[in-house]
């Protein structure tokens, strides 16, 4: 297991139990009122997500204040250590199922290596594991194994089709998609526990999104509970979040940047550029730049608009478009 240490703005720590007690159930009882899905406590949120280590163990209260205030840090909120209603508003947000542990370091690694100009992150400890794993070919196949609900075939094929071409213009990879037989990366929706151990089953509705695998195993895994959509009136946008899961299974790991599409909460598909300054470098420490031409960042406008023309056309030329997709292999 990895730990680091914890951030030194935060001072060691008073008693905050009580405090912290009061403000779960406070906030418990605000969800169930509302008839929201019940968030998680604290103290298991922060387990969870790699801020508190040794799982059904009593953590004391400098424990989590340090917790607290690493979560703060990568969540971009005023580093207090308590668990105020801003932190805990945070907890209860959207956001990928990736644990957290591990991220702020190496995106200490990476921002260290545009000034030393290092290519790649380098360890000075011997300790491997905060080794970046990362993908020894340039070319990757996917596969989307199943559908979700709600959406055609031909929708998720190009939210998917479109979230690869973003990393592929900005970096050395190239992707394809294949229907069938074995692939790097497979895409699969699943619905509650589905084999990846009890603390990564997903939570229905909202809370955890999706989930992937650093390399080399190659899956990202999507709540199937949730309304996926690509317009985003309602529902989360699949596009927006399929780009995040494939930045980990090419070894990108949450960024603290606010406008990166690393960041481990939900964003919509708004006007500004998908990608951030953060996560292109992150990307192109790993692989390189891409051959040939500058790299082509499109401003989610023109993607929310393309997307929206092509569910349109689907809408209105439907069954042709089910039919010819069903011709293809392996996509029924
Ligand atoms: C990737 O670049 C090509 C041009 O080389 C462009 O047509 C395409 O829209 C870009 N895709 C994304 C998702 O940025």
């Amino acid at each position: 297991m990895r730990s680091r240490r914890p951030p030194d703005r935060c001072g060691a720590g008073r008693d905050m139990r009580a405090a912290w007690i009061l403000t779960v159930i406070t906030l418990i009882t605000a969800q169930t009122a509302e008839g929201s899905p019940l968030v998680l406590e604290p103290e298991v949120f922060l387990e969870k997500y790699g801020y508190l280590h040794q799982d059904n163990h009593i953590h004391n209260a400098a424990e989590i204040q340090s917790a607290v205030c690493e979560f703060q840090w990568l969540s971009r909120l005023p580093v207090t250590g308590e668990l105020d209603g801003a932190t805990l508003r945070q907890m209860s947000e959207p956001r990928c199922g990736v644990s957290d542990e591990g991220s702020q370091e190496i995106w200490a690694q990476r921002v260290n290596a545009i000034f030393t100009g290092r290519r790649r992150p380098h360890r000075r400890r011997r300790s491997s594991a905060l080794q970046v794993e990362k993908w020894y070919k340039r070319h990757l196949t996917y596969q989307i194994v199943n559908w979700p609900r709600h959406l055609s075939l031909g929708s998720v094929r190009l939210a998917v089709r479109t979230a690869f071409q973003l990393w592929s213009n900005v970096s050395g990879l190239v992707f394809q998609e294949t229907p069938e037989g074995p692939a790097d990366i497979r895409l699969a929706f699943y619905e509650g526990d589905h084999n990846d151990g009890a603390g990564n089953a997903f939570d229905g509705p909202g809370g955890t999104l999706a989930h992937a695998f650093l390399p080399r195993r190659g899956e990202a895994h999507f709540d199937r509970a949730e309304r996926w959509t690509l317009n985003g009136h309602k529902g989360h946008n699949l596009f927006m979040v399929t780009a995040h899961e494939i930045g980990h299974t090419l070894g990108l790991e949450h960024s603290p940047v606010r406008h990166a599409l690393m960041s481990p909460y939900y964003r919509k598909l708004g006007r500004s550029l998908v990608l951030s300054w953060d996560d292109i470098i992150a990307v192109q420490q790993l692989y390189g730049k891409p051959s040939g031409d500058r790299p082509v960042r499109l401003p989610g406008q023109v993607l929310h608009a393309a997307l929206q023309e092509w569910e349109f056309r689907e809408l209105h030329n439907g069954h042709e478009t089910y039919r010819a997709a069903s011709l293809l292999p392996g996509c029924i």
